[in-house]
């Protein structure tokens, strides 16, 4: 007789610390003079147990897509580390890079911009085989079609343009390419945002359906909380260049420490009309504030409806919080609930 093992093991497959991604700010057109910095990804920290859903929302411009891209390393970090399996991939060069970089995929939010028109669909999910050698011409061949049917689509479409399909399909041909190389963890950067809302949720079940059968870890980026929700284990709230707040899904959406969060929630549509119609939403005055000049004391204290004088001068420090793992940067955290909910 076997036993079967029921316990589950959990282990961190990527931790971030104090990830910093500045861009120089340029001045000249021959002898260009930096002048200063956009703070696009400002010191952030977070972890992801393997096989889970990290969650990442914010607005726009608030680094979302500069943290996707720097944990590929399609920039070199500023500062920090990116510990992938225990190797830091913030500070590796080369073939070790093109190697670890195998594990991790990303996909855009454009399924329209992300697909170079001029390939055959069989081409694009077959070139990330190519590059890294994964097998002959005709083995990669077959895979590209066992792919084309993982993600839902017919087999006999492999020798098609992405002209010929619709967003939603140009997307799974997207995951399709992703998934070619057996990665671990993919980012996946507003993945229905351009889509028409009639096949989002064909699409995001798509993702969870991957994500059981191969295992994989996601980091799911998204300015809709809404979204987030029916995906994330975790979820971490950005705001202009920083995580001002990170805990388990549930949590987060009925216990909010950072008066940001609950802005964001109060945008969340509710599903029962009786608690709908008394639902309060809560306008954030201003634009965001540019990431070359970032607020001084803490950075959301322009906007904040609960803001105070220290707040002006002090930054709260990102810390536990009550609940499981739960962590935010607000003097007031404690009183969120109370002054905001109304
Ligand atoms: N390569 C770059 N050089 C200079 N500034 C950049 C670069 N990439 C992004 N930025 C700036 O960094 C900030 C964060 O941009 P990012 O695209 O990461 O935000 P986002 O949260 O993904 O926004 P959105 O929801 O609109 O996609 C913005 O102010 C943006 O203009
Ligand atoms: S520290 Fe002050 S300004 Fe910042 S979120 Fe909390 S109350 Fe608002
Ligand atoms: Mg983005």
């Amino acid at each position: 007789m076997t036993t079967v093992n029921t316990s589950v093991e959990s282990k961190t497959l990527l931790a971030v610390r104090n990830l910093k991604m500045h861009f120089p700010l340029t001045q000249g057109i021959v002898l260009q003079r930096t002048i200063g910095y956009v703070r696009a990804v400002d010191g952030i920290s977070f972890s992801i147990e393997q096989g889970s859903t990290l969650g990442l929302v914010g607005e726009s411009g608030s680094g979302k897509t500069t943290i996707g891209r720097t944990l590929i390393r399609l920039y070199k970090p500023t500062e920090g580390q990116i510990l992938f399996d225990n190797q830091d991939l913030a500070h590796i060069e080369g073939e070790p890079l093109r190697q670890i970089r195998q594990r991790l995929q990303m996909v855009f939010q454009d399924p329209y911009a992300s697909l170079n028109p001029r390939f055959t669909i069989g081409s694009l999910i077959a070139e990330p085989m190519h590059i890294y050698h994964t097998g002959s011409a005709e083995e990669i061949r077959e895979r590209t079609i066992e792919l084309l049917r993982v993600v839902g689509l017919r087999p006999e479409y492999v020798d098609r343009y992405p002209h010929e399909f619709s967003g939603g399909q140009r997307q799974r041909i997207a995951i399709a390419r992703a998934l070619s190389i057996n990665p671990e963890f993919v980012i996946a950067d507003e993945p229905v945002s351009a889509l028409d809302v009639s096949v989002r949720a064909q699409v995001l079940n798509l993702l969870q359906r991957l994500q059981q059968q191969f295992h994989l870890t996601y980091l799911f980026v998204s300015h809709d909380l809404s979204v987030v929700r029916h995906i994330a284990d975790r979820i971490a709230v950005m705001y202009l260049g920083k995580i001002v707040e990170i805990a388990d899904r549930d949590e987060l959406y009925t216990a909010p420490k950072h008066p940001y969060t609950r802005v964001l929630l109060s945008a969340v549509p509710i599903p029962d009309p009786v608690v709908e119609r008394k639902r309060q939403r809560i306008i954030l005055s201003g634009d965001l504030p540019s990431p070359v000049n970032i607020p001084r004391g803490c950075r959301f204290h322009t906007r904040c409806p609960m803001a105070q004088a220290i707040c002006r001068e002090v930054e709260p420090a990102f810390e536990a919080k009550e609940g499981r793992e739960h962590y935010a940067a607000c003097h007031f955290s404690d009183k969120v609930e109370q002054e905001l909910l109304g």
